[in-house]
Protein backbone atom coordinates (compact mmCIF):
# COMPACT_ATOMS: atom_id res chain seq x y z
CA UNK A 1 0.00 0.00 0.00
CA UNK A 2 0.77 3.20 -0.92
CA UNK A 3 -0.30 4.89 2.32
CA UNK A 4 -0.17 3.97 5.93
CA UNK A 5 -2.40 5.73 8.24
CA UNK A 6 -1.10 5.89 12.34
CA UNK A 7 -2.95 6.66 15.88
CA UNK A 8 -1.34 9.31 17.14
CA UNK A 9 -2.70 8.17 21.09
CA UNK A 10 -0.77 5.01 20.61
CA UNK A 11 2.74 7.18 20.93
CA UNK A 12 3.60 8.38 24.36
CA UNK A 13 5.50 11.90 24.61
CA UNK A 14 8.67 11.98 24.31
CA UNK A 15 9.00 8.44 22.32
CA UNK A 16 9.72 7.87 18.48
CA UNK A 17 7.91 4.40 16.80
CA UNK A 18 8.80 3.20 13.77
CA UNK A 19 6.95 1.61 10.91
CA UNK A 20 7.24 0.71 7.55
CA UNK A 21 5.96 2.59 4.48
CA UNK A 22 7.22 1.77 1.25
CA UNK A 23 10.05 -0.64 1.95
CA UNK A 24 11.21 1.89 4.21
CA UNK A 25 11.20 2.63 8.41
CA UNK A 26 9.44 5.91 8.63
CA UNK A 27 9.53 7.76 12.58
CA UNK A 28 6.88 9.23 14.48
CA UNK A 29 7.55 11.20 17.13
CA UNK A 30 5.75 12.87 19.78
CA UNK A 31 7.91 15.77 20.90
CA UNK A 32 7.81 17.10 24.37
CA UNK A 33 7.30 21.20 24.78
CA UNK A 34 11.16 21.11 25.68
CA UNK A 35 12.33 19.65 22.48
CA UNK A 36 9.75 22.07 20.47
CA UNK A 37 11.09 24.90 22.08
CA UNK A 38 14.39 23.98 21.52
CA UNK A 39 13.90 23.23 17.67
CA UNK A 40 12.15 26.56 17.27
CA UNK A 41 15.14 28.29 18.43
CA UNK A 42 17.68 26.87 16.71
CA UNK A 43 19.65 29.74 14.52
CA UNK A 44 19.07 28.11 10.78
CA UNK A 45 22.57 30.08 9.93
CA UNK A 46 24.33 27.30 11.98
CA UNK A 47 22.80 24.18 10.35
CA UNK A 48 24.68 22.07 7.46
CA UNK A 49 20.86 21.48 5.31
CA UNK A 50 19.40 24.86 6.65
CA UNK A 51 15.47 24.62 7.66
CA UNK A 52 13.60 25.95 10.38
CA UNK A 53 11.78 23.50 12.24
CA UNK A 54 7.95 25.19 11.61
CA UNK A 55 8.93 24.35 7.89
CA UNK A 56 9.65 20.53 8.78
CA UNK A 57 6.15 20.17 10.78
CA UNK A 58 2.84 20.41 10.24
CA UNK A 59 1.53 20.15 14.22
CA UNK A 60 5.05 21.23 16.21
CA UNK A 61 3.70 17.77 18.61
CA UNK A 62 4.40 15.50 15.68
CA UNK A 63 8.00 15.31 13.62
CA UNK A 64 7.34 12.39 10.48
CA UNK A 65 10.56 11.56 8.53
CA UNK A 66 12.15 8.52 6.72
CA UNK A 67 14.47 6.80 9.13
CA UNK A 68 17.29 6.45 6.52
CA UNK A 69 20.35 8.32 7.06
CA UNK A 70 20.70 11.20 4.23
CA UNK A 71 24.60 9.79 4.01
CA UNK A 72 24.55 5.94 3.55
CA UNK A 73 21.29 4.79 4.32
CA UNK A 74 21.57 3.24 7.84
CA UNK A 75 18.76 3.45 10.35
CA UNK A 76 19.26 6.00 13.07
CA UNK A 77 18.27 5.17 16.73
CA UNK A 78 15.92 7.91 18.20
CA UNK A 79 16.70 9.62 21.47
CA UNK A 80 20.46 9.29 20.78
CA UNK A 81 23.42 11.35 19.84
CA UNK A 82 24.46 14.98 21.31
CA UNK A 83 21.48 16.47 19.77
CA UNK A 84 19.08 14.15 21.59
CA UNK A 85 16.79 13.43 18.36
CA UNK A 86 18.62 10.72 16.24
CA UNK A 87 21.55 9.00 15.77
CA UNK A 88 22.96 7.15 13.34
CA UNK A 89 25.11 4.31 14.26
CA UNK A 90 27.24 3.37 10.79
CA UNK A 91 29.48 6.43 10.64
CA UNK A 92 28.37 9.07 13.53
CA UNK A 93 25.61 11.14 12.59
CA UNK A 94 23.60 13.62 14.64
CA UNK A 95 20.34 14.67 14.32
CA UNK A 96 18.14 16.73 16.16
CA UNK A 97 14.40 16.45 17.37
CA UNK A 98 13.34 18.19 14.00
CA UNK A 99 15.55 15.52 11.92
CA UNK A 100 18.08 18.06 10.51
CA UNK A 101 22.03 16.76 10.56
CA UNK A 102 24.10 18.73 12.81
CA UNK A 103 27.30 16.47 13.16
CA UNK A 104 28.60 13.84 11.16
CA UNK A 105 29.17 12.68 7.60
CA UNK A 106 25.26 13.02 6.66
CA UNK A 107 24.89 16.08 3.98
CA UNK A 108 20.96 16.92 4.55
CA UNK A 109 18.46 16.33 7.26
CA UNK A 110 15.95 13.75 7.47
CA UNK A 111 13.19 13.34 4.75
CA UNK A 112 9.73 14.42 5.54
CA UNK A 113 7.66 12.76 3.40
CA UNK A 114 4.03 14.00 2.61
CA UNK A 115 1.52 13.51 5.36
CA UNK A 116 -1.50 15.28 6.43
CA UNK A 117 -3.82 14.84 9.77
CA UNK A 118 -7.35 14.17 9.13
CA UNK A 119 -8.49 14.38 12.95
CA UNK A 120 -6.71 15.01 15.60
CA UNK A 121 -5.88 11.21 16.57
CA UNK A 122 -4.95 10.03 12.74
CA UNK A 123 -1.58 10.73 10.71
CA UNK A 124 -2.06 9.62 6.70
CA UNK A 125 1.48 9.42 5.52
CA UNK A 126 1.58 9.22 1.61
FE1 LIG B 1 24.45 7.17 8.72
FE2 LIG B 1 26.79 6.85 7.46
S1 LIG B 1 24.89 5.89 7.04
S2 LIG B 1 26.36 8.07 9.17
Amino acid sequence: LSKIEIKLGDIPEGKNMTFKWRGKPLFVRHRTEKEISTETAVNISELRDPQHDKDRVINPKWVIVLGVCTHLGCVPIANAGDFGGYYCPCHGSHYDASGRIRKGPAPLNLEVPYYEFPDDDTVIVG
